[in-house]
């Protein structure tokens, strides 16, 4: 295919909020295949939190230069690989697509997608945001029917999920989120038992409230200071898995020390951090359990589409403004869609 790739790159790394200096837009002569390759049309591109955190001075000079790391679905207008046809749909594995029109991937990293029941479900329900709620409360909490389990940035494309997979579990799922409308979503629509808003009465309090019996499982998106109360309220033999620190992308200053670690010896807490992209064999198991949950109706994600590849860096920034948005995607073009 001959033609041009518009796509974003990364100029600078940001101090504090990314700025649209930070980013060029360019386009460059559409990237040659090779052998076991695909080169896809992006149609969706998932925009996350952590992509503050893939251009920034932490990970180092490859940024710079490079197009901005991005998970999303294509379709395959080339191919010298016998799993996918042109016309057919995929997605990447391990946010190699990058935040431009076009992107050649190894067959290997990447997967076949279908529009049911939609192609953007692909990027969040069935997507990365998915298998991380997913990896996190299975394999990395372990968590057992009858437990009390609390998420943090519950409102969002991981915690949304993590609490749902929690009571498909058997548990009791208790969300942690800003705001009177975000604590109706988690509980009318996504059917978590409870919500604790931390603007109506700081966590502390919620949790002597919502969990009067102690929390047997933290899933934690945010981090930061909230940590200290959590730690004290946990139960004896009790489970963190630590998912992120939404909290803390955009501060300049180190992250703030917990001061309450004795906790984890004298309940004998656990405390893991985990990776989604480790666990990428297991992927296709994964979504083959979620998307039965999809279909009966036991996972549902609301979805906030922003049309067209040059609102990229606003996009971005929309990310950490504290609207009910549920899962962040960035069409490319207003046309072609499914
Ligand atoms: N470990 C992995 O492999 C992996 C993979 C994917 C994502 N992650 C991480 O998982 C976390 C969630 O990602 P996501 O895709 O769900 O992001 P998201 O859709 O933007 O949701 C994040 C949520 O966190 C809360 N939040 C945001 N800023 C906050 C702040 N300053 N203080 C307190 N709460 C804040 C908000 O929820 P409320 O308004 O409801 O509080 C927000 O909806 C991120 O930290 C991300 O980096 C990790």
């Amino acid at each position: 295919v001959a033609g041009l790739n518009r796509r974003w790159t990364v100029v600078s790394h940001p101090v504090g909020m990314p700025a649209p200096s930070n980013f060029s837009f360019d386009a460059m002569p559409i990237p040659k295949l090779g052998r076991d390759e695909v080169l896809l049309k992006l149609l969706y591109i998932s925009i996350d939190p952590g992509q503050r955190v893939y251009i920034s001075e932490l990970v180092g000079p490859d940024a710079i230069g490079a197009p901005v790391k991005a998970w999303a679905v294509g379709r395959v207008v080339e191919s010298s690989s016998p799993r996918f046809a042109v016309g057919s749909y995929a997605r990447d594995n391990l946010g190699e697509a990058g935040v431009q029109e076009y992107s050649v991937i190894g067959a290997k990293d990447l997967v076949p997608v279908d529009p049911d029941p939609s192609l953007t479900a692909h990027l969040g329900l069935l997507g990365m945001p998915g298998l991380t709620a997913y990896f996190g409360m299975i394999d990395i909490a372990g968590v057992a029917p009858g437990e009390t389990v609390v998420v943090s940035g519950a409102s969002g494309a991981v915690g949304s999920i993590a609490g749902q997979i929690a009571r498909i579990k058997g548990c009791r799922a208790v969300g942690i989120t800003r705001g009177p409308e975000k604590a109706r979503y988690l509980v009318d629509e996504l059917g978590f038992d409870d919500a604790i808003d931390l603007l109506e009465c700081g966590l502390a309090a919620g949790l002597a409230e919502k969990c009067p019996e102690g929390v047997d499982v933290y899933f934690d998106n945010v981090a930061g200071p909230m940590l200290d109360d959590m730690l004290g309220h946990m139960k004896r033999g009790g489970r963190i898995a630590f998912c992120g620190a939404v909290s803390q992308y955009n501060d300049n200053a180190p992250p703030p020390g917990i001061t309450n670690y004795f906790q984890i010896l004298m309940r004998e807490l656990r405390w893991q951090g985990f990776y989604v992209g480790s666990h990428a064999g297991q992927f296709a198991a994964a979504v083959d359990q979620m998307r039965e949950w999809v279909a009966a109706g036991r996972l549902v994600q609301r979805e906030e589409v922003t049309v067209g590849i040059e609102r990229f860096p606003q996009t971005l920034l929309d990310v950490f403004n504290d609207r009910l948005r549920g899962k962040m995607i960035l069409q490319v073009s207003p046309g072609e869609v499914r």
